[in-house]
């Protein structure tokens, strides 16, 4: 009998090409968010699985599914993984680092840009008027060139952000993992997070944070939503003290806060970072090929510990 690899969503070709032969593969997509207990159900038969960053990998899920031997993360984060569980449990956890690094530094660029140039209010009025009219104070926005840039995490991502925002004439800094973010806060015309979620990450950009950043600072965030105090976000940006914020990820996803949605200086993406072809097809290769290697008896090559 041949293992069994669980697919929790549908993933590029390429995840199927690279396990054909060596699994039998089930795909269990959705729609909806999972709760603990359907990823119980779906799992109950893998050997191993490939899911997706919005996938509870709780203690309570690996403890239930014995057969489980390895978990490869569609995804570079895996804040959805019980890491400390699995390797308690003898579980192996992969993730996708790398390949997705260019695709989220370009559209951290495209959120700068469209917060910071209101292409979405623009967008949206020629749409409604169908006119185009050209005043000389009309949808002012704020120019890049010379302002500061604070990255949060110089890692992969943070850095290719930097090297793009160079070329756009802007000043850099960033804070690496575990260094204070108060100067830079209090310097950066825009500050961006790149840093994973983790405990101790969780709200670093809270309401304190919030008020050490420069008046008519924006905010961008393509990492991942609880590193930010929404609700005191929204009362930064509601008050004006913030000039706007870029969105790809938020504290309550999927839901989104309707407070967020409804301030026209907010750019609201749905989480698509990574999403070119070249990326997603990067990382399912990546991760069926984790798989792929258990299946062999060969070994990892991006271990989550
Ligand atoms: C990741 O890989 O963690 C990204 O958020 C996916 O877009």
């Amino acid at each position: 009998m041949k293992p069994i690899v669980v697919l929790t969503a549908h993933f590029p070709a390429v995840a199927r090409e690279v396990l054909s032969g060596l699994a039998e593969i089930i795909e269990h997509p959705t729609e909806q968010e999972r709760s603990e207990e359907e990823m119980i159900a779906i799992l109950s038969e893998a050997d191993a699985a490939i899911t997706l960053l919005s996938d509870p990998i709780t203690r309570r899920v690996l403890a239930s599914n014995p057969n489980l031997r390895i978990v490869a993360n569609f995804a570079v984060g895996t804040n959805n993984v019980d890491v400390e569980a699995a390797r308690e449990l003898g579980v192996i956890v992969t993730n996708t680092p790398g390949v997705l690094t260019e695709a989220t530094a370009d559209l951290t660029m495209a959120l700068i840009l469209a917060v910071t140039r209101r292409l979405i209010e623009g967008d949206a009025e020629v749409r409604r008027t169908l006119r185009c009219e050209w005043e000389p104070l009309h949808l002012l926005g704020t120019s890049l060139q010379g302002k500061r840039l604070g990255i949060i995490g110089m890692g992969r991502i943070g850095s290719a952000v930097a090297h793009r925002a160079r070329a756009f004439g802007m000043e850099v800094s960033g804070t690496r993992r575990g260094e204070a973010a108060d100067e830079l806060l209090a310097s950066s015309d825009i500050v961006s997070i790149h840093v994973p979620l983790a405990r101790e990450t969780h709200h670093l950009i809270d309401r304190q944070a919030l008020a050490k950043m420069k008046a008519g600072a924006y905010l961008i965030n393509t990492a991942r939503g609880p590193i930010v105090d929404e609700a005191a976000l929204c009362d930064a940006l509601e008050s004006g003290r913030l000039r706007g914020a870029g969105l790809d990820v938020y504290e309550g996803e999927p839901r989104v806060s309707a407070r967020l949605a409804a301030m026209p200086n907010v750019v609201v993406l749905p989480h698509i970072g990574s999403a070119t072809e070249e990326a997603r097809n990067a990382m399912a290769r990546i991760a069926a090929t984790e798989v792929a290697r258990f299946l062999r008896g060969e070994g990892q090559l991006h271990t989550v510990t």
